[in-house]
């Protein structure tokens, strides 16, 4: 699948964040299976650990509008131009794999180059709902 767009919505979303702190804008855009796709961006609190990642906000967006079919996510980051992969962390990782499928690609764009993974490489053997029902 061709990500282009999905990658220009991200790098669209990026400019829309706050993060007066790091520095360090994220833009994100999660792809829906019914093609619908949905953005964020980094927003930084001045309590810090309040602080959330563009992928949460993007993902959280979706599903507050009812969307629980996901197909991709892409992530693109930097302090000034986009300059190297910005990897999901821990956190998102997390977040992502309540309700998206461990074959979610995630696409990340260096400001030359997409990389592609999936959330389940990214989190193997994670903790999920069939650990605790
Ligand atoms: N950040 C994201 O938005 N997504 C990531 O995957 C990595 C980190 C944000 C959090 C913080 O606002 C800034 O990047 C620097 O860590």
């Amino acid at each position: 699948m061709d990500y282009e767009n999905l990658i220009n919505l991200a790098i669209k979303a990026r400019e829309s964040s706050y993060s007066p702190y790091s520095g360090f804008s994220v833009g994100a855009s999660v792809l829906c299976k019914n093609g619908k796709i949905y953005t964020g961006c980094n927003i930084e609190s001045s309590a810090y650990s309040e602080t959330i990642c563009a992928e949460r906000v993007a993902l959280s967006k979706a599903i507050s509008e009812g969307e629980r079919d996901f197909v991709a996510i892409a992530v693109v980051g930097g302090k000034d131009s986009i300059t190297s992969f910005t990897y999901p962390c821990g956190a998102c990782r997390q977040f992502l794999s309540e309700l998206c499928p461990q074959e979610l690609e995630i696409v990340l764009f260096n400001g030359n180059y997409i990389e592609k993974t999936t959330l389940g490489e990214l989190l193997p053997k994670s903790f999920n709902r069939s650990s605790i029902v």
